[in-house]
């Protein structure tokens, strides 16, 4: 018997992008290899057959692109210091680790409960209960000084206009001149969600329609680089199975892909 889940609504939606990438390391030409996500899923007691669909592939490839953000802020600042907000049960930090950065997952006590299960801290990684709206874990990720990578993958989704904005407006705060790496959706995408048989399997629905990223400049988020299914950064594109790159590429106009989008800021 594996490991019993009891997450809230928006928390269960973790075991999406596990699978996938879990998916993803059992198949032939796989995108990120985690190795461990296939070890999570067969640990976690839970109907994972239920996630079907293209959303399963596609939360490979954004963990892809958003690795790739992270990658050029590590290059930059080998020392720098990342913070995953609503990490879930992410292994970024075991596929981006340099040897020299700082590392920080927070989550929601009841992930993060699950999550320590299989993770521990260590000398430079560091997990923390919390919500990402909430402001205690700033003056923790802050304390060694030198810059920072926000990243919230699929999360801020989740959450009200007013909520989203509000805490955006307080990262610009308290993190100036900072990388803040997040995806957003458009209407099509939004409206869709009870088509979508990967989202029929769970009961939290996205929330945050933001068709226009460059628009958050009003926030004080300054758009450095958004990206599609369609147009991911030459490096990550070369790591994708050719025909899948292909077929995206194809229809990067069609809604679907054109409106989901993976972006990073400047505060
Ligand atoms: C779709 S999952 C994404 C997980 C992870 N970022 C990934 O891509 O694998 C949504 C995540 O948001 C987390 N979450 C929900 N509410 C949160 C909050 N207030 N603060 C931080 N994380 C939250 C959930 O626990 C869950 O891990």
């Amino acid at each position: 018997m594996g490991e019993p889940v009891q997450l809230g609504a928006i928390q269960e939606t973790l075991l999406i992008p596990l699978f996938g990438r879990a998916e993803d390391a059992r198949g032939p030409h796989s995108v990120l290899a985690d190795r461990r996500a296939v070890e999570l899923v067969e640990a976690i007691d839970y109907d994972f057959a239920r996630f079907r669909g293209p959303s399963l592939a596609g939360s490979v490839l954004r963990a892809s692109i958003f690795d790739q953000y992270v990658r050029d802020f590590l290059t930059a600042h080998p020392d720098g210091t990342v913070v995953d907000l609503g990490c879930g049960l992410s292994t970024r930090f075991d596929r981006l680790d340099n040897g020299t950065a700082h590392w920080f997952d927070l989550d929601v006590p009841d992930t993060m409960a699950l999550r320590r299960r299989f993770f521990r801290d260590g000398e430079r990684y560091t997990m923390l209960d919390g919500s990402l709206f909430d402001s205690d874990w700033h003056d923790v990720v802050t304390a060694r000084g030198g810059p920072i990578f926000l990243l919230s993958e699929a999360v801020l989704l989740y959450f009200p206009e007013e909520q989203v904005h509000a805490v955006l407006r307080d990262w610009v705060r308290r993190f100036p001149d900072s990388p803040v790496a997040f995806d957003t959706g458009g209407p099509a995408m939004m409206k869709t969600q009870d088509r979508n048989p990967v989202f029929r399997a769970v009961s939290a629905r996205m929330k945050w329609t933001c068709a226009k990223p460059a628009e958050l400049a009003s926030l004080g988020l300054t758009l450095v680089d958004s990206r599609t299914f369609g147009t991911p950064q030459p490096a990550v594109a070369a790591r994708w199975p050719a025909r899948q790159r292909r077929l995206l590429r194809l229809f990067r106009w069609a809604p679907p892909v054109a409106t989901y989008k993976l972006n990073l800021f400047r505060t």
